[in-house]
């Protein structure tokens, strides 16, 4: 069997990714009670990073130490990586010392290059294009606070970045209805829109957008790498913060995410991310468990 690797959700089948929800709650629960369960005992996990990281580096290497293996944190500044070696050689020396590779960074093609010359699984911990493990964090979320998301309404406010294209690709792959917000000018990615394009529907206002949604999500108005833009985009996205009005719009029981870190005051307000539809911290901490169930069905496959 070819390496399985996790680059976006269109890499695992709607029964895989119920699968891995399902399984993250298992995993959640054996974690809770204390119990001891390493599968990964002596696998290594390598973690580059070329951008900056607090949940995805954390959720990664705790995952791998209570599964019983370790990780490896390998920045560009550090590595031969920072001083231009080649991805395609990196990935096959990595691929003949680790068992798994996450990695995040910005190109989506260099996590494409990375898979095509690995025989491990590679992660894709966030490109410019996606975030699919944080994807996987929030289906998990929805569904421990709410149930099954499958014809429910999520309303997308906000940049048409990496998490909106996600978002997109999860409507197709969890069966939701998307409400996709964004100002002009700052629309997902024009392939994956394409690709996709009965799974959202495009509203012109943050109002209507949210109108009886289930699920309200934002993020940050300028990404890693547009640091430059932030003056510029606050202008474009005044009218675009998820606030009281917005969210009292939204079904009487919809529920906040945001995959974090957020900005109070720009894409969302105070009140909001720290108020009572808020699941940001459980959304957040989702990330250790459904990233356990992706390494653990990536290297050992289905439980049961
Ligand atoms: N949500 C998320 O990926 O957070 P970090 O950038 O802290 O990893
Ligand atoms: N869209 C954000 C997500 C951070 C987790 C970024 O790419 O910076």
């Amino acid at each position: 069997m070819s390496t399985r690797h996790f680059l976006s959700l269109m890499d695992m089948s709607q029964d895989e990714l119920n699968y891995l929800i399902k399984r993250a709650c298992e995993l959640k629960e054996i974690t809770k009670k204390g119990e001891v369960y390493e599968p990964l005992k002596n696998k290594v996990l390598g973690m580059i990073f070329e951008k900056s990281s607090t949940r995805t580096r954390v959720s990664f290497e705790a995952g791998m130490i209570q599964l019983g293996g370790g990780s490896i944190f390998l920045s560009p500044r550090d590595t031969q990586l920072g001083r231009g070696e080649p991805i395609e050689d990196t990935a096959r020396v990595l691929s003949s010392m680790l068992d798994c590779v996450m990695i995040r960074t910005f190109a989506h093609d260099v996590v494409t290059t990375m898979a095509k010359y690995s025989n491990i699984p590679i992660i894709n911990g966030l490109t410019d294009l996606c975030h699919p493990c944080q994807l996987l964090a929030d289906m998990q979320t929805y569904y421990e606070h709410r149930g099954n998301i499958n014809g429910k309404t999520v309303a997308w406010i906000g940049d048409g970045n990496n998490m909106a294209n996600s978002y997109i690709l999860a409507a197709n792959q969890f069966g939701f209805k998307l409400n996709l917000c964004t100002p002009k000018g700052y629309e997902p990615d024009a392939k994956i829109m394409d690709d996709y394009k009965d799974c959202y529907e495009i509203i012109g206002s943050p109002e209507e957008a949210a109108s009886s949604a289930d699920l309200i999500v934002t993020d940050v108005w300028a990404s890693m790498g547009q640091e430059e833009e932030q003056a510029q985009r606050e202008k474009a996205f005044a009218n675009f913060q998820v606030d009281d009005k917005i969210m009292g719009l939204a079904d009487k029981d919809a529920v906040f995410m945001h995959c974090l870190p957020a900005h109070r005051g720009e894409e969302v307000s105070a009140t909001i991310i720290d108020g009572p539809q808020s699941i940001v911290w459980d959304e957040a901490e989702n990330r250790l468990h459904a990233q356990k169930a992706l390494m653990e069905y990536l290297l050992c496959g289905k439980r049961k």
